[in-house]
C-alpha cells in the first residue's frame, strides 16, 4: 500500500510530498453527478456500496495518496435526533433548531453500530476495495462546527444564535457540547475499528471565534475528543522496558488531522489540541503557521481552491511556493485551503496533483527524518 500520506503525518521521511483534497469526492466530477443524478446526497450517504463506489471515484480520477470516506459531517446530527435535510444550493437545514433545555435533553449520544452502521459498513468494504493502493480517512465535525448547524439549524453568517448561548446561556452550551463530544468520541472509536487508518476533525467555523472564546468554548472540547481518541503512552520506568513493552500497541495509531477554517488567529491555542498534523487554509503564509505550530506537529494544506482556475503554470507556481515553505515542516501533506469547489475543472485538479508529486520528488530532502514524541 501507498503509505506516504500516513507517515507524512507522523512526520517520517518520504521521498514525495503527499496529496489528497478535501471534498475530493463531489459534484466536479462528471462520475458522481451520474450517481447523484439517480439518488439523493443523503441515500447516497446512507448506502454503503454507493459511498463506497463515490470515495473511489477520486483515487482513480486523480491519483491521490488518500482516500477520504464519502459522508457527511451532519450524519451523526441526525443519528442523535435533529431532523436533517439537504436543499439544492441552500446546503443543510436542521430542525428543530436547539435553543433550550429540552431541545439539548431530547437529544441522544449515538451508539454508532446502531444508528449509522451504514458508515462502519462502507469502511468496511473501502478498506477491502483499496488494500493495496492507498490508506483510508474517516472524519467527523469537531465539537464546535457541529454544534454551530445544531443551534443555528444550517448554515450561518454571523453565528449570533451560537453566541448568544455561548454567552447568555454557558450551562446550556456545556451540556450541548458535551453530548455532541461523546457522540463524537463513539462515532470515531467505531471508525477507527472498523478500518479508518486516520481521522480528520473539521473544525470549519472555529475561526468565527475570538481567540479567548476560541479557547474557551471550543478548543477544550476538541482536546477531549483528541485525548479520548489517543491517550498518552506512560514514560517506560528507569532502566528500561521492564517486561511492559508487550503492553505498549504494536502497530501505530491512526493519525489525527485537525482542521480550523480561517485559523490563523488562533495557531498559538490551536499547537496544544494533541492532534498529529494541523489542517491549515489559505488565508495565512503556511511557512508563518509552521513556525507558530512549533516542530512537534505535521502540517496539510493549504492552496486557495480558486487557485484552480488559474492557468496551468501559475497553478505550478503556487504548488512550488508551498512545497518550498513547508521544507522546514516536521511532514507536509500537500491539499487545498478548504474543500474543492463544484466549478472546478477536473484538468486543474489533475495537474496540481501531478505537480505536487513532480515538484516534491526533485527536492533533496523532503522532511525531517526526526521522530519527535509526542508532549
Ligand atoms: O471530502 C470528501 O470528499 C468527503 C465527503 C464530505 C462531504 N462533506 C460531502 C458533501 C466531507 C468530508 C464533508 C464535510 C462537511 N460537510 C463539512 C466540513 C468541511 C467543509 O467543507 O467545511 C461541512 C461544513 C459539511 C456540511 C455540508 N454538507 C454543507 C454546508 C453542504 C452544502 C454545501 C455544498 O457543498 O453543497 C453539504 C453537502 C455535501 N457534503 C455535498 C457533498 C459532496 C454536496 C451534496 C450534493 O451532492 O448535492
Amino acid at each position: 500500500m501507498n503509505d506516504t500520506f500516513l507517515k507524512a503525518c507522523r512526520g517520517e521521511k518520504v521521498s514525495y510530498t503527499p496529496v489528497w483534497i478535501m471534498r475530493q469526492a463531489g459534484r466536479y466530477l462528471k462520475q458522481y453527478q451520474k450517481i447523484r443524478k439517480k439518488v439523493d446526497f443523503l441515500t447516497l450517504c446512507k448506502t454503503p456500496e454507493l459511498a463506497a463506489e463515490v470515495t473511489i471515484q477520486p483515487i482513480d480520477a486523480l491519483n491521490v495518496d488518500a482516500a477520504i470516506l464519502f459522508s457527511d459531517i451532519l450524519i451523526p446530527v441526525e443519528a442523535m435526533g435533529m431532523k436533517l435535510r439537504f436543499f439544492e444550493k441552500k446546503g443543510p437545514l436542521l430542525s428543530p433548531p436547539i435553543s433550550d433545555e429540552a431541545s439539548v435533553k431530547r437529544l441522544s449520544v449515538i451508539e454508532p453500530e446502531e444508528s449509522v452502521s451504514f458508515v462502519l459498513e462502507a469502511i468496511k468494504i473501502l478498506r477491502r476495495e483499496l488494500s493495496k493502493r492507498v490508506p483510508l480517512i474517516g472524519f467527523s465535525g469537531a465539537p464546535f462546527t457541529m454544534a454551530t448547524y445544531m443551534i443555528e439549524g444550517g448554515t450561518s453568517k454571523n453565528f449570533l444564535k451560537t453566541k448568544r448561548m455561548i454567552f447568555q446561556s454557558p450551562g446550556l452550551y456545556g451540556s450541548l457540547m458535551d453530548k455532541i463530544t461523546m457522540t463524537i468520541v463513539k462515532y470515531l472509536k467505531a471508525q477507527i475499528k472498523a478500518g479508518a487508518q486516520a481521522v480528520q476533525l473539521f473544525d470549519t467555523w472555529a475561526g468565527v471565534l475570538s481567540p479567548q472564546d476560541y479557547k474557551n468554548y471550543a478548543l477544550p472540547y476538541v482536546k477531549k475528543v483528541i485525548y479520548a481518541l489517543n491517550p498518552p503512552i506512560p514514560p517506560l520506568s528507569k532502566g528500561g522496558e521492564g517486561g511492559f513493552s508487550d503492553l505498549r500497541p504494536q502497530t501505530p495509531k491512526p493519525p489525527i488531522i485537525y482542521f480550523v477554517g480561517q485559523c490563523a488567529g488562533l495557531l498559538e491555542d490551536i499547537k496544544t489540541c494533541g492532534a498529529d498534523v494541523i489542517g491549515i487554509d489559505w488565508r495565512i503564509n503556511i511557512d508563518d503557521a509552521i513556525r507558530r505550530l512549533g516542530n512537534n506537529v505535521s502540517v496539510q494544506g493549504n492552496l486557495d481552491p480558486c487557485a484552480l482556475f488559474l492557468p496551468a503554470k501559475e497553478i505550478d507556481k503556487r504548488v512550488k511556493d508551498i512545497l518550498d515553505r513547508t521544507l522546514s515542516a516536521r511532514g507536509h501533506i500537500f491539499n487545498l485551503g478548504h474543500g474543492v469547489l463544484p466549478e472546478t475543472p477536473v484538468e486543474s485538479v489533475v495537474a496540481m496533483v501531478e505537480s505536487v508529486h513532480n515538484l516534491s520528488a526533485k527536492s533533496e530532502v523532503r522532511n525531517t527524518p526526526r521522530r519527535i514524541n509526542r508532549k
